[in-house]
C-alpha cells in the first residue's frame, strides 16, 4: 500500500470513529499510524547476539526491585551515594543547577570526585543486588557546559548558520572528550528541535526552523558524540552516549509556548518535526528524550502510538527512551510519584530528580500488582543495560578521567573559534567592515565585555544568569578578542560599555542583545527587541550622532525585530549566542592593517529574520511569506549587497503583550499593573541614579498601611515550578517598628503572606540590596498560582521607610529564600 492511500485508510478510520465529526477525542488526534513515518534503523552495531545473551543472564540474576530502580533516574543534588547504594538506581543527573554540592563552580576534580562516589555506591556488594554501573548524565549541549574552565561552543542556533555538518561533528567530539575528562558519559542532546516560532524560549537550542539543516546535522552531531559504533566493541574511550530530544515537535507548540501543545497534522509531524531523528538513530544515538510537551492535547510521555509503535517500532530505535524532568507527572492521571501510563506508554527510564523514591515505590508495587506488565519492565531494562554494555560502563575504563587539560584545550577552543566564525550573519554593510586592524576601535555595549552574556542560557547555572568572565578562566570576551586583532596591526581599542570615550574613535563596535534565559523563562509575546525600553537603540544613536560609524554585533538567541537598531547601524551582524570563544567575532569584522579581510562572512540565516514583531510564526515555505531577511540570506565581503531604511512600525503596541513578570521599573508601574497605597502609607517619586526611577513608601504607624502592585488575574504556575522569585531592590530609608509581611493574591480570599520583617530589620540602613522571595513559598502556603492577581502586597502597622527601584519575577539562581516564620 503507498503511503498516500494509508494515509486515506487512516483518515477513514479515524471517520469511522467519530474523529472528524469537529469533536475529535483527543486520543484520536493524537494516534500515530506508523506506516506514514520514514524507516530508519538503528545500526545492527548497538546491540549483539554476545550483548543480549549476558543481558538475560544479568537479568536472570536481578530482583524485580533492581529492575524498577534502573528505569528510574534522580537528580545529584537530590540523592546520596548512600541512598543510591540502597536504592541502586539505574541513573543520575546534573540538572541545570544541580553541580557536585550544590556549588555551580566546582573543580573538575569535585566533579570527578563526586560522580566517582556514585558511581561505587551503585557497585557496592549488598546482599540480594546485582552491581550494575550508573549512566552518569548531564546537560552538555554547547560544550561541556556545566564545568567552568570547558570550552563553551556557539548556541545550535548560531551552528545552524553555520551549514556545515562535519564542523557540528567535531564539536561533537571535543564536547565528549571535555565530558570524559570529569566522569560524565551521557549527554542530553543533540537537540534536534525543529523550532517553528521564535516566541519559544528554547528556540536558540535548535539548528534551524528548516528540517533541512537539522536533518543534516542530527547524525554527524551523533557521530561526534559517541564515535561510529563498531560491532561488538564498547564507545571509544573518549566518546559519550548521546540523547536525541525532545521527541516530539517540542518547537511545534502553538504560540512557541514552552512545554506547550503542538496542533498540528500527523503529516507535519513527520514533515517537519521528525527529520532529526531517523539520521540519528542511523548513526547510533543510544538514547531518545521525551518531549514535555503534547500533541493535539496528549503528552508524549503518555503517548503509546508515538513512543512504541513509531519510534521503537517503525523507527527501528533498540537503545532506550528516557524522560523529562518530573514531565511524566503531567501526563493525565498522573503524578511526579506515580505515572504507571508513561511506562505503559514505552518509556523505558523516568528521569524523577526529586520524585524518585515515591515513583520507585509506586513502580514497584505497580509492577507486582500487575498493572504494569513485567514484560513492560523486562523490555525497559533490557533496553538500558543494552545502552551501557554499549557505552562501556561495565568495562569502566576511562583513560582519559581526570585529563582536565581536555577543558578548554587550545585544540577545542580553535574549533569553537572557527564555529563562531562560521556562525556570524552580516545582516547589512554600509561598507564600513571589515575594519582595518589599524583603526581606533570604541567597543561598546553591555555585552562587548561579558562571556556570559554572550554564552546564553545552560552555561554553570540553568538560566545562565549570574556568570561573570572570571568564571570562564579560558575564554575570551568579544572585546578581548577585537583588542588583540587591533594591537596586531597597529591599531587600538577602547572599552566602554555606555559608549563614553577618551579619544574619539574611527569607529565603533557595539556588541548587545537578549540576557541569558532558558526554557519558559525565556516565552515571549512578541520578538521585537527590548519592548518598551531601547537603551540600546539610544546608544546607537547616540554615537551614530557623533558621527562615528556604529557596528552593530547583535547576541540573541533567535532573530528579533531590530530595524530601528538596523537603521541606527553602518553595519549589523548577528551573533547569536557565540560562548566562550569571542575572538572569532574579531577575525572576521576586522581585517589586516590595510583593511583586506582575513575571514570573509559564511553565515546563512537559519531562521527567517521578522519584518514586524507580531510576525511570528514566520518560515521559510509559509504562504505569504514576507520576511525582513529570508532564510538562507546573508551578506559577504564577496557578495555584499545594499539594505534600504528598514520600516520602524512595530505592527504591535509595545504595550499589546501581557507583562506577567515585570512590576515596577523605570518609576512606574507597566501596564497591566498598577501600584497602590493603602492604608497609613503614602508614596513619593525620587530619583536613584537616574530621574525619578524609584519610589519611597512612608509607613505612617497610625494603623495599618500596604503597599500593593495589582492587575488582572496571571497564571503564575510554571514560573513557580520553574524556581522564580519576586523580585525587589530596595533601600531601607528607616527600619520597621512592627512585623512586616509580603503577600501574594490570588482574588479576593485568596493569598497567602511571609513575614519579612527581619529581611527588612537586619539591614544598613540607605543601602540598595535585593530581595528575593522564592514564589513556592507562597504556594507552600496555600495560595493558587494559576490565578494571581497581586504578585506583591508589602503590609505592616508600624513606622518604615522604604525606598524601592525595581520589582520583577526574576530566576531563583543565587540567593532567592522562603523566610522563616
Ligand atoms: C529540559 C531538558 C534537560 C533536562 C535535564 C529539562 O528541564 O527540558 O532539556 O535535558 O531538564 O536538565
Ligand atoms: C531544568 C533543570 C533545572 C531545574 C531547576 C528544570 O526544569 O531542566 O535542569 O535544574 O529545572 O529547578
Amino acid at each position: 500500500m503507498s503511503a498516500s492511500s494509508l494515509v486515506r485508510a487512516s483518515a477513514l478510520a479515524l471517520i469511522l470513529a467519530g474523529g472528524l465529526a469537529g469533536s475529535a477525542p483527543a486520543q484520536n488526534a493524537a494516534t500515530a499510524h506508523p506506516s506514514v513515518w520514514p524507516k530508519a534503523h538503528s545500526p545492527a552495531t548497538i546491540t549483539d547476539a554476545r550483548t543480549e545473551a549476558f543481558i538475560t543472564k544479568l537479568m536472570s540474576q536481578m530482583s524485580v526491585e533492581d529492575k524498577v530502580a534502573q528505569t528510574i533516574q534522580a537528580d545529584g543534588a537530590s540523592i546520596t551515594p548512600e541512598e543510591l547504594a540502597k536504592y541502586r538506581l539505574g541513573s543520575v543527573l546534573v540538572g541545570g543547577n544541580s553541580a557536585p554540592d550544590g556549588n555551580d563552580r566546582a573543580t573538575p576534580q569535585r566533579w570527578v570526585e563526586w560522580i566517582r562516589a556514585f558511581r561505587a555506591a551503585a557497585l557496592e556488594k549488598r546482599g540480594g543486588h546485582q552491581e550494575i554501573p550508573i549512566m552518569f548524565g548531564v546537560d552538555a549541549v554547547h560544550g561541556h557546559n556545566n564545568v567552568v574552565g570547558a570550552t563553551i561552543f556557539p548556541h545550535n542556533v548560531g551552528l545552524g548558520a553555520a551549514r556545515d555538518p562535519d564542523l557540528i561533528r567535531r564539536i561533537g567530539e571535543a564536547t565528549a572528550q571535555e565530558m570524559v575528562a570529569t566522569g560524565a558519559d551521557w549527554t542530553f542532546g543533540p537537540t534536534v528541535a525543529v523550532p517553528r516560532d521564535e516566541r519559544w524560549g528554547r528556540a536558540y537550542e535548535g539548528y534551524a526552523e528548516d528540517p533541512e539543516v537539522v536533518k543534516a546535522y542530527s547524525g554527524p552531531m551523533t557521530l561526534g558524540l559517541q564515535g561510529p559504533l563498531i560491532a561488538g566493541k564498547p564507545l571509544g574511550a573518549d566518546h559519550v552516549a548521546g540523547s536525541a530530544k525532545h521527541f516530539l515537535a517540542d518547537g511545534g507548540t502553538t504560540g512557541g509556548k514552552d512545554q506547550g501543545d503542538a496542533q498540528i497534522s500527523e503529516a507535519d509531524l513527520v514533515r517537519l518535526h521528525a527529520a532529526g531523528y531517523p539520521p540519528a538513530i542511523d548513526a547510533g544515538i543510544l538514547s531518545v528524550m521525551v518531549s514535555f510537551s503534547s500533541w493535539n492535547g496528549v503528552k508524549h510521555t503518555g503517548n503509546r502510538s508515538l513512543l512504541t509503535d513509531v519510534l521503537k517500532g517503525r523507527l527501528g530505535f533498540e537503545g532506550f527512551v528516557v524522560g523529562d524532568w518530573n514531565a511524566h507527572g503531567q501526563v493525565e492521571g498522573c503524578t511526579n510519584t506515580n505515572c504507571a501510563q508513561a511506562y505503559l506508554a514505552g518509556m523505558d527510564m523516568i528521569m524523577a530528580p526529586d520524585s524518585w523514591k515515591g515513583l520507585y515505590d509506586n513502580t514497584l508495587a505497580q509492577v507486582k500488582a500487575g498493572q504494569i506488565p513485567m514484560a513492560r519492565i523486562d523490555d525497559a531494562v533490557r533496553r538500558i543495560l543494552r545502552v551501557k554494555v554499549k557505552a562501556g560502563l561495565f568495562e569502566d575504563k576511562r583513560p582519559h578521567e581526570g585529563k582536565y587539560d581536555l577543558l578548554g584545550s587550545p585544540a577545542h577552543r580553535a574549533v569553537a573559534r572557527e564555529a563562531v566564525r562560521k556562525s556570524l550573519v552580516l545582516l547589512k554593510n554600509d561598507g564600513v567592515l571589515p575594519l582595518k586592524s589599524s583603526a581606533r576601535v570604541l567597543v561598546a555595549g553591555d555585552g562587548a565585555d561579558d562571556i556570559g552574556k554572550a554564552a546564553g542560557g545552560w552555561t554553570l547555572t540553568w538560566q545562565g544568569t549570574g556568570n561573570k568572565n572570571s568564571d570562564f578562566p579560558n575564554g575570551q570576551s568579544i572585546y578581548a578578542g577585537i583588542a588583540e586583532a587591533v594591537k596586531a596591526g597597529g591599531g587600538s581599542a577602547e572599552l566602554s560599555t555606555s559608549g563614553d570615550f577618551k579619544a574619539r574613535p574611527d569607529v565603533a563596535i557595539v556588541v548587545f542583545g537578549e540576557n541569558p534565559y532558558a526554557e519558559f523563562q525565556g516565552d515571549i509575546a512578541t520578538v521585537e527587541y527590548q519592548p518598551g525600553d531601547k537603551s540600546d537603540l539610544a546608544l546607537l544613536k547616540k554615537l551614530k550622532g557623533a558621527g562615528i560609524p556604529v557596528v552593530s554585533v547583535f547576541l540573541s538567541g533567535r532573530p528579533l525585530w531590530t530595524n530601528p537598531e538596523i537603521n541606527a547601524s553602518d553595519a549589523f551582524v548577528a551573533a547569536w549566542l557565540p560562548g566562550s570563544e569571542g575572538g572569532g567575532v574579531a577575525d572576521v569584522l576586522i581585517g589586516d592593517a590595510a583593511g583586506k579581510p582575513r575571514h570573509d562572512f559564511r553565515g546563512k540565516l537559519s531562521f527567517s529574520w521578522p519584518k514586524r514583531a507580531d510576525q511570528e510564526p514566520l518560515n521559510v515555505g509559509d504562504k505569504n511569506y514576507d520576511p525582513q531577511f529570508a532564510y538562507g540570506y546573508g551578506l559577504s565581503y564577496a557578495k555584499p549587497g545594499k539594505v534600504a531604511v528598514l520600516s520602524e512600525d512595530a505592527g504591535v503596541a509595545s504595550t499589546a503583550a501581557v507583562n506577567v513578570d515585570r512590576y515596577f521599573a523605570a518609576g512606574r508601574a507597566p501596564p497591566p499593573w498598577a501600584l497602590n497605597a493603602s492604608g497609613a502609607v503614602s508614596l513619593k517619586t525620587i530619583d536613584a541614579g537616574a530621574q525619578e526611577n524609584a519610589r519611597q513608601a512612608t509607613w505612617s504607624g497610625e494603623g495599618a498601611g500596604s503597599l500593593t502592585i495589582a492587575g488582572p488575574p496571571v497564571d503564575l504556575s510554571r514560573q513557580t515550578t520553574g524556581d522564580m522569585a519576586v523580585t525587589i531592590r530596595y533601600r531601607v530609608d528607616a527600619s520597621p517598628e512592627k512585623p512586616v509581611s509580603l503577600g501574594l493574591a490570588c482574588g479576593e480570599s485568596c493569598g497567602a503572606t511571609v513575614d519579612v520583617t527581619s529581611t527588612l530589620s537586619g539591614v544598613k540602613r540607605g543601602e540598595w540590596r535585593t530581595a528575593k522571595i522564592k514564589l513556592s513559598c507562597f504556594k507552600a502556603k496555600g495560595a493558587d498560582m494559576t490565578h494571581v492577581s497581586s504578585p506583591f502586597a508589602l503590609s505592616t502597622a508600624g513606622r518604615m521607610t522604604l525606598s524601592f527601584t525595581e520589582i520583577k519575577l526574576a530566576s531563583n539562581e543565587g540567593d532567592a529564600f522562603c523566610p522563616p516564620d
